[in-house]
C-alpha cells in the first residue's frame, strides 16, 4: 500500500499513513533526550574501547591505553597481604611463646595460621580438632605421652618421634613377645595386671605374678604405678585416653609387638613460625600444659 502522509485531525501530528482497524498510526518521533543519550552512550564506548582492554586478536588482545589488568590488581593486593603477613610471622618467631599470648593481635594470627597447618598436615592422622584415633594419640586433652606445654609440642613437632631426624624423641619398649623376653602366659598375666592397674580386674584375678613380672619389666618405662614417663614417652598406662586399646587383648598385642608409632618431623617442611603456630594452636584445643 502506497503511504502517503497524512495529519491526524485530531493531534495535527504526521501519521505514519498506516491504518489498522480504522486507527492511525501516529509518527512520533523519538524523544529528544533518548536521543542524545543514545549518541553519548556511543561516544562513551568508543572511548572505553580505547582506554581499556578491548579487541581480542589472535595472539593476545588489545591492552587498552592505561594497559588495566584484574589480574595484576589482585597480584598486587595478595602480595600486599603477603607482606602482612610475614611480618606477623616474623614476629611470631621473634617472640616468646608467653608474650605471644599477651599480645592478642599476634595471637589471633598465630591461631588462624596453626589453624590451616594442623588441618593440612596433621588432621590426616591426629583427626579433626586433635580429637585421635587408634595408633595416633589425641592432641585434644590433658594426656600427654611427651609433654604438653608449648615447648614440649614444639618439639615433638619440629622433630617429629621416631624418624630418621637425629633429635626426633626416640625410646622403643622392647619386643617382649616377638623378641622372647616373655613367655606367652608371662604376657597375659602382666597384661592382667596392666588391667588392675586400670581398676578393671573386675573379677578379682589374682595378679601376683603379673606384677612380679610389671616390676621387672615395665617399672623403668611406665612408673610403679602404671603413670608413664615423659622422658621416655612412655603412656601412663592408667589413662582413660590411650593409643592402641583397653582390652586384654589389645594390651596383649601391645606387649608382644609393639607398635612404635611414628611421627615425620616438620622442621624441613615447615617454617619455625608456622610450627610455633600450629604449637599454639594444638595447645588451645583443650589439653594445654
Ligand atoms: C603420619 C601421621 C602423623 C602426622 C601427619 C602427624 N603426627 Fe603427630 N603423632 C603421630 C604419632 C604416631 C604420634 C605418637 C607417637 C608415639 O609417641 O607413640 C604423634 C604424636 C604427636 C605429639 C605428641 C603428643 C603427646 O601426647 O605428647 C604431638 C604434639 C603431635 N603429634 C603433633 C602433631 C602436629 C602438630 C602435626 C602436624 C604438623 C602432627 N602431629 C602430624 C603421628 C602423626
Ligand atoms: C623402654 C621403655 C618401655 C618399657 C620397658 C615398656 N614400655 Fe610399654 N610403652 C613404651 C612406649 C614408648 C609406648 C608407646 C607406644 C609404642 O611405642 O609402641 C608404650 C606403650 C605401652 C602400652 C600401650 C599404651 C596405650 O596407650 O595404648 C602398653 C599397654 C604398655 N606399653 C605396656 C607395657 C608393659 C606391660 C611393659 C612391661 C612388660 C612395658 N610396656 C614396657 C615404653 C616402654
Amino acid at each position: 500500500m502506497p503511504t502517503k502522509i497524512e495529519k491526524d485531525v485530531i493531534s495535527g501530528r504526521e501519521t505514519t499513513g498506516q491504518v489498522w482497524d480504522g486507527l492511525r498510526e501516529l509518527n512520533t518521533p523519538i524523544p529528544r533526550w533518548w536521543l542524545y543519550t543514545f549518541i553519548a552512550t556511543c561516544v562513551w564506548s568508543v572511548g572505553y574501547v580505547v582506554v581499556y582492554p578491548s579487541v581480542p586478536g589472535l595472539f593476545g588482545y588489545y591492552h587498552g591505553a592505561i594497559n588495566y589488568s584484574t589480574r595484576v590488581e589482585v597480584n598486587g593486593q595478595v602480595a600486599s597481604i603477603a607482606a602482612i603477613r610475614a611480618r606477623s610471622m616474623d614476629r611470631i618467631e621473634a617472640t616468646p611463646f608467653a608474650q605471644i599470648a599477651s599480645d592478642p593481635k599476634l595471637m589471633a594470627v598465630a591461631m588462624a595460621a596453626g589453624k590451616i597447618t594442623f588441618a593440612n598436615n596433621c588432621q590426616p592422622c591426629h583427626g579433626a580438632g586433635g580429637g585421635g584415633r587408634p595408633g595416633f594419640p589425641t592432641l585434644a586433652s590433658d594426656s600427654w605421652i611427651w609433654g604438653g606445654k608449648l615447648e614440649d609440642i614444639q618439639t615433638s613437632v619440629q622433630h617429629g618421634i621416631r624418624n630418621e631426624d637425629p633429635d626426633a624423641r626416640m625410646s622403643q619398649m622392647p619386643r617382649f613377645g616377638v623378641d622372647g623376653l616373655l613367655k606367652p602366659v608371662e604376657i597375659a598375666a602382666v597384661a592382667d595386671y596392666v588391667l588392675a592397674l586400670r581398676g578393671a580386674n573386675k573379677d578379682g584375678t589374682d595378679v601376683t605374678a603379673g606384677g612380679k613380672l610389671y616390676a621387672e619389666n615395665c617399672v623403668a618405662c611406665h612408673g610403679e604405678k602404671g603413670e608413664g614417663k615423659r622422658e621416655v614417652g612412655a603412656p601412663n598406662l592408667r589413662s582413660a585416653v590411650n593409643l592402641y586399646g583397653t582390652s586384654k587383648d589389645a594390651i596383649i598385642a601391645q606387649i608382644s609387638a609393639p607398635r612404635q608409632g611414628v611421627m615425620p618431623g616438620w622442621n624441613a617442611r615447615l617454617d619455625a613460625a608456622t610450627i610455633k603456630s600450629v604449637a599454639i594452636y594444638v595447645h588451645s584445643l583443650g589439653g594445654g600444659e
